[in-house]
């Protein structure tokens, strides 16, 4: 691989992606008594030989559930830590995927006021989209990544092995956000990704690199030109907006990134609606890049159009009275709009559903 790190520029200071297969950065910090390793427990059964290089005192076991990314849950892991020698020189290094990220990255800005934080992602969605950008967040009551901090690791240390072991929900959970990048990126790295797909056969994981570094390559610039989602980053938000509405009222049974492949689906047949975009480009989407990358067609089921709604009312980033929405146009531009309303979330529903011969009248 002749790639070897992308550096990622931050108001906090450039940090470097390693991209190290054999993950031999980590090395130095199995040897440091002044690192502690804060690692995924499913990870950790599943990478024993790597697992085994990390002394035990310096071991700390997660389980990867949206529960323990509380504030709550993570105090017993702040009282783990201070138990150690070191303090602002101790190190903390994340092995897991975004839930994690977010635990480790999370602690590793707020104890001491700062600590060394090496992140090392083992999904496809903290590889491809999470791992740089700086953000660290935790779930406040039902209130998902409510508290947070812009922290970026002082590296990211990234091995495309580790998913050979993911599942397939998880693995198209990556998907989402990937599928989600090129979109944004405009019509050539659309054909690129089709271009790949149609060679590839991605389904099972192979050639998944060239996906993973221009993902990154992609959302530097946007995280570059405006870390502290201002303006221009907010397009990253594509198909969140009914991404997180769905995520939330399916109670996480559709991931996140799965989500997003929906709320982008959605998004474009609003964007139809509106004159923004022709039902062929709309079909056309849906038919080479979006409709495959989707796997759990039975989950539909919870999604309803009223749910959808006041989940989206409940947004985080929500502005003024209308829904919030990021829009795709014809030409590949994007717009946020904030007074999509309601009637226009139920007329776009039905058309929706029968993009996966999914019945209406099933989801009631
Ligand atoms: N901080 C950010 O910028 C950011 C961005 C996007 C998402 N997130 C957060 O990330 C979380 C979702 O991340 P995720 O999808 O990576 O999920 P995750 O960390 O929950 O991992 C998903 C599942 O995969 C398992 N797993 C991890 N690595 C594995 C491997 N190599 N082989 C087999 N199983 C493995 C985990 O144990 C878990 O069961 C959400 O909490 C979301 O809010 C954060
Ligand atoms: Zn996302």
């Amino acid at each position: 691989m002749s790639v070897k790190t992308r550096t990622i520029h931050s108001v906090f200071g450039s940090y470097r992606v390693v991209f190290d297969e054999q993950l031999k950065s980590l090395q130095p910090y199995f040897e440091d008594v002044n690192a502690a390793f804060m690692v995924d427990e499913k990870v950790f059964r599943l990478y024993p030989e790597l697992c085994r290089k990390i002394e035990p005192g310096r071991l700390i076991l997660v389980k990867a559930n949206e529960g323990n990314k509380s504030y709550h849950a993570i105090t017993k892991l702040y009282e783990r830590l201070t138990a150690f020698k070191a303090k602002r020189n101790l190190t903390l290094i994340g092995i897991g995927g975004g839930i994690i990220q977010d635990i480790s990255g999370f602690i590793a800005s707020t104890l001491y006021r700062g600590i060394n934080w090496i992140y090392c992602p083992t999904t496809l969605l903290a590889q491809a989209d999470s791992c740089i950008g700086a953000k660290t967040s935790l779930n406040f009551g039902k209130y998902k990544n409510l508290i947070g901090t812009f922290f970026p690791p002082d590296q990211v240390i990234l091995s495309t092995a580790f998913l050979s072991t993911l599942s397939k929900k998880d693995f198209y959970s990556g998907m989402g956000e990937i599928v989600k990048l090129f979109l944004i990126d405009g019509k050539d790295s659309v054909d690129y990704f089709i271009s790949i797909i149609r060679k590839e056969d991605y389904h099972y994981r192979s050639n998944i690199f060239p996906l993973i570094l221009k993902s990154l390559e992609i959302k530097k610039e946007f995280i570059e030109k405006d870390e502290f989602d201002k303006g221009i980053r907010n397009i990253l938000n594509f198909g969140h907006c009914i991404g997180h509405a769905i995520e939330s009222i399916s109670n996480y049974r559709i991931p996140h990134g799965q989500a997003v492949t929906l709320g982008i689906i959605w998004a474009n047949i609003v964007s139809v609606n509106k004159g923004f975009l022709t039902a062929q480009t709309e079909e056309f989407l849906f038919q080479t890049i979006l409709a495959d990358t989707f796997t759990l067609t039975k989950e539909l089921a919870a999604i309803r159009p009223d749910l959808i709604v006041n989940a989206m009312k409940k947004d985080k980033k929500r502005e003024g009275a209308g829904l919030a929405i990021i829009l795709m146009k014809e030409n590949f531009e994007f717009i946020k709009i904030l007074d999509l309303t309601e009637t226009e979330i139920h007329e776009s529903y039905h058309k929706f559903l029968r993009k996966f011969d999914f019945p209406s009248n099933q989801a009631r």
